[in-house]
């Protein structure tokens, strides 16, 4: 370990010393940020694990030098499919604000990547492990497993994609209800019988979703029995063969709230961010072709928005999905609060109500992408 730091990492470069407090060194040194990388973890896990993060004894001051994670990989949608129409403007939004914040981006298809625990090719092409992989979104219909492996190998990846499929409403289902979330009562139907099932629980008219599905599109009122097959016929045949059925809330007025949480530098889960949603008064749902009447809600701080346990219950809800960044759809019902759905990659509408950059996803996300640590349960656990 007795290697000089190239000159063009000196500046950027983060001392750890052992016994010596994080001031002293800025103080010594001028650094200007910090690392989660400590002197004790590069003696821990060697320097083979961390190799890409640059670590250089200074035998003289006897620090380890390690540079802040900079290498990063975005993995992010298909923007030809579906609902993906606004993944192209995410992308290059996520890498500006990734390069302004330092870091080398390189941006791949999810399923132009791939890792087998030794080589890991990006279209097709062998690079070395990056420091972080950030993953925008997954297909809906898929995953890729390999991503997640890259931690075993020290790479801080943000957004597990086994998390990400909880983007999936019927996935979501299981997960509220492993997990006690205070959510909007639903019935996943997978034949006849489950829709007798939802009959004698919900009146009509009954929500019918497909599982799959976003932006309001998949989401249909079901007036009757007829109705009710109609939708589920065909949602269950374009899909999986789940649909989703639910009681209806029209006491929620066809508003949706929506709460952003990004997690902090230690991992944890802030509230960034809420709003309003509401369509015209002759829509049930908030997100409907004539929607996008929005008004901002404080989600920190003394005066909230909405309640301090539905903030919590939808904290929770991104939590038990292993999720790193989250918009979460809550609504109001007679029987309180509830959560009504997950939003794991969200369209960034930042702009529609003009948050102040701290509030915003993609500087928090990106902030937690090149410093943050995560100490968060996985998916499912
Ligand atoms: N069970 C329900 N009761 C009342 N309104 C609902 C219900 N489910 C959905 N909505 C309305 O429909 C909108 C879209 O439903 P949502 O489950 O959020 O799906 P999407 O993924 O399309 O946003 C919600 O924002 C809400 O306004
Ligand atoms: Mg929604």
């Amino acid at each position: 370990m007795n290697v000089s730091p190239p000159a063009d990492l000196l500046g950027r470069a983060v001392l750890a010393i052992p016994g010596n407090s994080g001031n002293t060194v800025r103080r010594a040194y001028g650094v200007v940020r910090s690392s989660s990388i400590t002197a004790k973890s590069v003696a821990q896990h060697g320097l083979a694990r961390l190799s890409r993060r640059a670590v250089f004894s200074d035998a003289e001051r006897g620090a380890a030098l390690v540079t802040p994670r900079r290498d990063v990989l975005l993995v992010h949608g298909d923007p030809r499919v579906g609902n993906n129409a606004g993944e192209g403007f995410n992308v290059a939004w996520l890498t500006s604000e990734l390069r302004a914040q330092g870091a080398d981006v390189q941006a791949a298809q999810f399923d132009h990547v791939s890792y087998d625990g030794v080589r890991l090719l990006v279209d097709g092409v062998e690079r070395p492990l990056p420091e972080a992989v950030l993953v925008r979104r997954m297909p809906r219909s898929g995953t890729n497993e390999d991503l997640v492996r890259l931690r075993e190998h020290g790479v801080h990846v943000t957004n597990d994609p086994a998390a990400l499929r909880y983007a999936n409403k019927a996935d979501m289902e299981e997960l509220f209800t492993a997990h006690g979330i205070a959510h909007v009562d639903t019935v996943v139907a997978r034949g006849a019988a489950d829709l007798d099932v939802a009959e004698q629980r919900f009146s009509y008219p009954m929500v019918v979703k497909d599982p799959a599905a976003a932006g309001g599109l998949g989401v249909e009122l079901a007036a009757d029995r007829s109705q009710l097959e109609a939708h589920v016929a065909r949602m269950s045949a374009a899909g999986d063969g789940r649909v989703v059925l639910q009681r209806y809330h029209p006491e929620a007025q066809g508003r949706v709230t929506r709460v952003l949480f990004v997690r902090d530098r230690t991992g944890a889960l802030q509230a960034r961010a809420g709003w309003v949603g509401h369509g015209p008064s002759s829509d049930f749902k908030s997100n409907g072709p004539s929607s996008g009447i929005t008004r901002r809600l404080a989600v920190s701080g003394p005066r909230l928005g909405l309640p301090a346990d539905a903030i919590d219950q939808a904290r929770r809800a991104t939590d038990a999905a292993g999720l790193d960044s989250c918009a979460v759809d809550v609504i109001w019902t007679e029987d309180g609060w509830r959560v009504l759905e997950l939003n794991p990659s969200p369209a960034i509408i930042e702009a529609d109500v003009n948050l102040p950059r701290s509030a915003q996803m993609i500087p928090n996300l990106v902030d937690f992408v090149l410093r943050g640590t995560r100490s968060a349960t996985p998916a499912g656990g």
